[in-house]
């Protein structure tokens, strides 16, 4: 069986304060975008589950979510099941805020049922995909947009955006933990500062949101991460790197998730790619060992591509 993981972006996150369960509540509208891995999956002989990857370097396979998933169904349905073999074709950069391990972890679940002919409970589902991780049940619902809420267990399924959509994806050298830009805003105290925009935002699109009206958003957008001050702390590079993208674009630059990636928000892919070209022309070093993605809602520009 093949899927094509899709990445997340957090067009807005909203964090409160860290719970007795070491989670902070958050507030977060998050977007699956055009940039995906690709999971294969078939039966193995004899053995326990393996995996192998490709792609993008530095994956691990131990720990590795898909492997991860493939145990936790194993474990729901409590008999003798066939090992699998995946292989994994990373595409969507690590630890960049862009959701890539847990997207893998819910095409994993979903994997793991179909080569079983296998349905858990949505009840059984939901408590896996949280098992792997907090951004996960997002990705389990199978929708394009939610507004996810809790410390990432509570998503309600928006509409999806119409029409055309344009996304550029940069994603510098510099990988940020989840955990470490957490403990940094713990650290720093800062407070929730989003909570009004993620509402009006999620309200929107409930009420149905054309692709090409999210640039417009933008400008509010942009200081709309409350993990910005706390991944701009521990990767320094992060605020230069906005300036040049903003002076150079004369767009508003988005952090996604908890970094590195920022993002900026464009009617059309066509569009995305035209400041890819620019960004990258002027050979900035502050660009040196950056991944960039020109992508829409569901696929890469086909002509463009960098490094
Ligand atoms: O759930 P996940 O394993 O992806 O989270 C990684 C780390 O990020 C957690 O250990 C925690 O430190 C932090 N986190 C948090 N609040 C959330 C989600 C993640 O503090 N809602």
């Amino acid at each position: 069986m093949h899927a094509n993981p899709r990445a997340k972006i957090n067009l807005t996150l909203s964090i409160g304060p860290r719970g007795e369960d070491g989670y902070h509540s958050l507030q977060s509208v998050m977007l699956r975008v055009g940039l995906a891995d690709e999971l294969v999956v078939a039966f193995a002989e004899t053995g326990a589950d393996t995996l192998t990857v490709a792609g993008l370097p530095g994956c691990p396979v131990d720990g590795n979510l898909v492997l991860r998933a493939f145990g936790l169904v194993r474990q729901a349905i409590g008999h003798e099941l066939p090992p699998l073999v995946a292989h994994l074709d990373k595409r969507i950069p690590m630890a960049a805020g862009l959701g890539g391990g847990s997207a893998d972890g819910a095409a994993g679940i979903e994997a793991a049922q179909v080569m079983w002919g296998v349905g858990l409970s949505p009840q059984a589902r939901a408590e896996i995909a949280l098992e792997l991780g907090s951004d996960v049940p997002f990705f389990a619902q199978g929708g394009d947009a939610a507004l996810v809420t809790g410390r990432g267990e509570q998503v309600e399924r928006l509409p999806s955006l119409e029409g055309s959509a344009g996304f550029l994806l940069v994603t510098p050298s510099v990988a940020l933990s989840t955990a470490q830009v957490f403990a940094r805003f713990d650290d720093l105290g800062s407070a929730a500062a989003s909570e009004s925009v993620t509402t009006e935002l999620a309200s929107a699109l409930r009420a149905g949101m054309s692709g090409d009206s999210l640039p417009a958003w933008a400008a509010r957008l942009r200081d709309a991460n409350d993990l910005w001050p706390a991944a701009a702390s521990l990767a320094p590079g992060l605020a230069a790197l906005r300036e040049y993208l903003e002076a150079e674009t004369s767009q508003p630059w988005l952090l996604s998730g908890s970094g590195s990636t920022m993002f900026a928000l464009y009617p059309s892919v066509a569009e995305a790619t035209a400041d890819g070209r620019l960004i990258v022309s002027a050979e900035s070093e502050l660009l040196e060992g950056a991944i960039i993605n020109a992508v829409d809602l569901i696929g890469p520009d086909p002509n463009w591509r960098y490094p």
